[in-house]
């Protein structure tokens, strides 16, 4: 029976997991976070995993806080990068494959055509360089791989789904940025489609291809976009205001522009990715 580690369980990305793990019978999930095993501890980590033998590590773990990471990079760095470091260090060498997610927020944002993963990554935030270093870690393994995602939400957690509904809810309007494009994610889409490609890869459907692969819904949109469609879909009564990215005081710089091109993923592993705004309606129906 195969035995799948996934670290970071608790969040949005590792709740979904959960949900999706019931549809597979016959697969040893072992779900663990912060409390149960902090990857930022080399011993615990090489301990948990020398006790659990994994075939699959799904490294859901991370500090996410985009602008508290530029006043505490080393943080940042610890849980997004040197916690990585420490999964291929005890698994290096093994027959244990290696799913590791990444960012978006790994590209500058200086294109204005969908970003592919043969693009040379240089982040522009404290968050997006340990997430790059996370990414270097975990290639230092041969069977990792690395999914890029954006704009996780999940109704699971916090997000921004969650926020713009609870201030929606309170405020006759609200300010959203219009001049950052990208691609929201639905988690639950994601662990769909990751637990697809384990399951492929467990039953030899698929071969697994180590690499970085880009995964994130299908379609672009602003963040104002993403905040009308999530006003309108709830059935709130907010008027959203577009404003400039430099009107909204915020401590990480952001890329204007990580629509991501996810041919790489869909023809390696035959994965079908919906559009953002019909996920959305599914996320918000759980929420009501
Ligand atoms: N959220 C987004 O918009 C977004 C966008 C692009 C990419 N991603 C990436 O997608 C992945 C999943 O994100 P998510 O939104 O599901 O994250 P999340 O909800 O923030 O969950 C991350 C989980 O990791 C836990 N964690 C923190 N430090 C840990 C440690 N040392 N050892 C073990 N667990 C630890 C967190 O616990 P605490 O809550 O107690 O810290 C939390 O439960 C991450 O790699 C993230 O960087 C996310």
């Amino acid at each position: 029976m195969a035995i799948i580690l996934v670290t970071g369980a608790d969040g949005q990305l590792g709740n979904e997991l959960r949900v999706v793990s019931k549809n597979y019978y016959g697969y040893d999930f072992v779900f663990t976070d912060v409390n149960t095993l902090d990857i930022t501890n080399l011993e615990q980590t090489a301990e948990f995993i020398k006790q659990n033998r994994p075939d699959w590590v799904i490294n859901c773990a991370a500090y996410n806080q985009v602008d508290k990471a530029e006043e505490e990079p080393e943080k940042s760095l610890l849980i997004n990068g040197v916690a990585v470091k420490n999964i291929t260090e005890v698994i290096k060498g093994s027959e244990c494959r290696f799913i590791h997610i990444s960012s978006d927020y790994v590209y500058d944002g200086k294109s204005c055509t969908p970003l592919n993963e043969n693009i040379l990554p240089a982040p522009v935030s404290a968050y997006g360089r340990s997430k790059l270093a996370g990414e270097q870690y975990a290639l230092q393994h041969q069977g990792s791989m690395i999914i890029r995602t954006s704009w996780l939400y999940s109704s699971f957690g916090k997000n921004f789904v969650k926020t713009i509904i609870r201030l929606a809810s309170e405020k006759e309007s609200v300010k959203v940025v219009f001049d950052q494009v990208g691609t929201p994610t639905y988690a639950a889409d994601l662990a769909a489609a990751i637990m697809n490609i384990v399951s492929g890869v467990i039953r030899n459907q698929i071969a697994m291809n180590s690499g970085i692969y880009n995964y994130s819904n299908e379609g672009a949109c602003s963040w104002y976009d993403f905040a009308c469609e999530i006003v309108k879909e709830a059935g709130l009564n907010c008027n959203v205001l577009p404003v400039l990215s430099n009107e909204f005081k915020q401590a990480a710089v952001r890329p204007s522009f990580s629509v991501m091109d996810k041919s790489k993923i869909k023809e390696n592993y035959g994965i079908t990715i919906p559009h953002w705004r019909t996920s959305l309606i599914k996320c918000i129906k759980l929420l009501k």
